[in-house]
């Protein structure tokens, strides 16, 4: 994010270039670095898609609601389109990684959630910002607030909508690591490299497994491990990457 003059505060633009570039991302590419240019991560939505007048060239949300359909299904249409720009993170050919520095509100913070992994400098800010300005937050960012923290935890978070100093955010497990602000940039580097040292067919594989096992059984797990080895050996006695 390159708007440090608003701190990255995002608008639905945003959301849908995120989602195109999440489309068109050459199959190459095996990991992404999410990161805000600036002293903060992200303020979060612009704050002008609130007003009667919206952003120049964007969808006015709240002049489609005055104009909309009675069922809503516009509205319901242009925030799956800008929950797309969030889901793919957790794409199984990807590992995403969100570099956070200052602050990361509401759609900020629901954007470093949407990537597996999150370094912070010990300077970084989270806030479940939304219901304090009388929404929910609708970026796909609960669902992993809730498997990071726990029903109670999130619920506190999200209703106090109180910032999380980064150190507390490691005690919550909302980030891998903290460092100082200095090295921040270094511990990505190196958390890259590593990343890419495991070989890419099995780093796939495994990252599906390990996604799913919140949602399955021990034996349908057992049972999803049993199927992805099968797959590696294959393809190792093929000669594969592994
Ligand atoms: N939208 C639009 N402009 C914003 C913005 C936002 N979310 N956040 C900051 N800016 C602008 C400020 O208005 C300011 O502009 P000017 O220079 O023209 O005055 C500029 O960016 C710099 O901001 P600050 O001077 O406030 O910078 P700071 O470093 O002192 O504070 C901050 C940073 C703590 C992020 C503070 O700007 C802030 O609290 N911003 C608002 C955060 C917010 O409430 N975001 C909405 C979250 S809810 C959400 O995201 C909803 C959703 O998904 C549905």
């Amino acid at each position: 994010m390159a708007r440090p003059e608003r701190r990255n505060a995002m608008t639905g633009r945003t959301w849908t270039a995120l989602a195109h570039i999440g489309q068109t991302l050459p199959e190459s590419v095996r990991i992404v670095v999410v990161k805000g240019d600036g002293p903060s991560f992200s303020a979060g939505i612009d704050l002008a898609m609130f007003s009667p007048e919206g952003v120049e060239g964007e969808r006015s949300l709240m002049r489609d609601l005055r104009d909309g359909d009675p069922d809503h299904s516009a509205l319901a249409d242009t925030i799956a389109s800008y929950q797309e720009g969030f889901l793919w993170l957790r794409d199984p050919g990807i590992v995403s990684i969100a570099s956070v520095r200052g602050h990361a509100i509401g759609a900020g913070f629901q954007l470093a959630l949407s990537c597996d992994l999150r370094v912070l400098a010990d300077d970084a800010r989270m806030c479940m910002k939304e219901p304090a300005l009388g929404l929910v937050p609708d970026l796909t960012g609960t669902k992993p607030l809730v498997e990071t923290v726990g029903v109670s935890r999130a619920l506190e978070l999200c209703l106090t909508a109180r910032e999380v100093p980064a150190e507390e955010a490691r005690e919550l497990r909302l980030a891998e690591v903290v460092v100082d602000g200095a090295s921040l940039d270094a511990t990505v580097d190196d958390l890259v490299a590593g990343l890419l040292a495991t070989p890419a067919e099995a780093a796939t594989a495994t990252k599906e497994l390990i996604r799913q096992a919140p949602g399955n059984t021990l034996e349908e797990q057992a049972e999803a491990e049993r199927r992805a080895q099968i797959g590696r050996l294959a393809a190792l006695a093929r000669g594969g990457d592994g």
